[in-house]
């Protein structure tokens, strides 16, 4: 049966339910989204319930994480379709901060990340954006002070970014990652794919083909940088833009100086309008 999660738009009242959830000793799971819930999302809501005893989920499509010439303004914003999807699947709590309770007028402080936050990959095509990233999950973070966080692997740098911040930062939430949920054609979902027509819909799931041939062969010991010159040109034949395609240490990001180290293959290529990012391990 739907059990309506408590919607809040206020700190205050958002203090006082994460009170009232501890004083019963309730361990807290917190979920960040921008909302245009998939079932990439909920399948994030559903671990977190298997390891918490309350959820939160926080919708916040984040201004500083946007570029000038990005989408902030076209980013789909489903309100109504999101609390139905968390009724059924009986989140506890939605947090909808506005955006002046988020940034208020006088807001003057950023947490600027550095490590995987700055190896040439996401960062190298959006400056601002694990700044943005970093600032507001802290805030996040502290609003709810959740005992965890769940984070997809679909956006792998981000997962590693905010892994370190909350290491070195010393916030006491453990931050889990979960895998990337994915249409039956292999595409990773995500609330961008509804920008893609359906001829571009059709070639998008070559992305993940093509990581997956690179990773077989890499793993199967040819030489890294031809396989990836292979992969790019199959992408670029395809009808993508690639930004990058790039074989990483799937810890650090950085590219791999040890041998030992386990591999993460990551991408991110424009299909028309719309940029793509995935990514799999070697
Ligand atoms: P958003 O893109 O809404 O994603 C919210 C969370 O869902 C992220 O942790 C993301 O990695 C995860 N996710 C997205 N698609 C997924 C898929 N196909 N399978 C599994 N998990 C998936 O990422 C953000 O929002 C923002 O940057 C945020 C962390 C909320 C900060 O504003």
């Amino acid at each position: 049966m739907a059990h309506s999660p408590e919607v809040i738009t206020k700190i205050v009242a958002l203090r006082r339910a994460v009170a009232s959830y501890r004083s019963t000793h309730a361990t807290i799971a917190l979920v960040p989204t921008m909302g245009a819930l998939h079932e990439g999302h909920l399948s994030l809501v559903r671990l977190a319930q298997r390891r918490a005893d309350r959820v939160i989920v926080s919708i916040f499509v984040n201004p500083a994480q946007f570029a000038p010439h990005e989408d902030f303004a076209s980013y789909p914003r489903t309100f109504e379709a999101d609390l139905t999807a968390l009724a059924q699947i009986k989140a506890d709590i939605v947090w909808m901060p506005s955006d002046d309770q988020m940034y208020p007028q006088d807001f003057a402080t950023a947490i600027v990340p550095a490590g995987p936050a700055a190896v040439g990959l996401e960062d190298a095509f959006r400056p601002h954006f694990f700044r943005g990233v970093a600032t507001v999950v802290t805030k996040l973070l502290l609003q709810c002070l959740p005992d965890i966080a769940v984070f997809g692997e679909k956006d792998f740098q981000q997962l590693r970014v905010v892994t370190q911040m909350a290491k070195d930062l010393d916030i006491p939430t453990k931050i889990i990652g979960a895998p990337t949920k994915r249409e039956s054609d292999g595409l990773a979902m995500s609330s961008r794919n509804h920008y893609l027509s359906p001829q571009e819909r059709a070639v998008a799931p070559i992305l993940y083909r093509e990581l997956r041939r690179c990773a077989g062969l890499i793993a199967a010991g040819q030489p890294i940088d031809s396989v990836l010159v292979s992969g790019r040109g199959v992408m670029t034949q395809a009808g993508f833009v690639v930004d990058y395609l790039e074989a990483r240490d799937a810890l650090t990001l950085k590219p791999g100086e040890d041998a030992s180290a386990a591999l993460r293959l990551l991408v991110a290529a424009t299909l028309g309008k719309t940029r793509l990012i995935d990514n799999t391990a070697v």
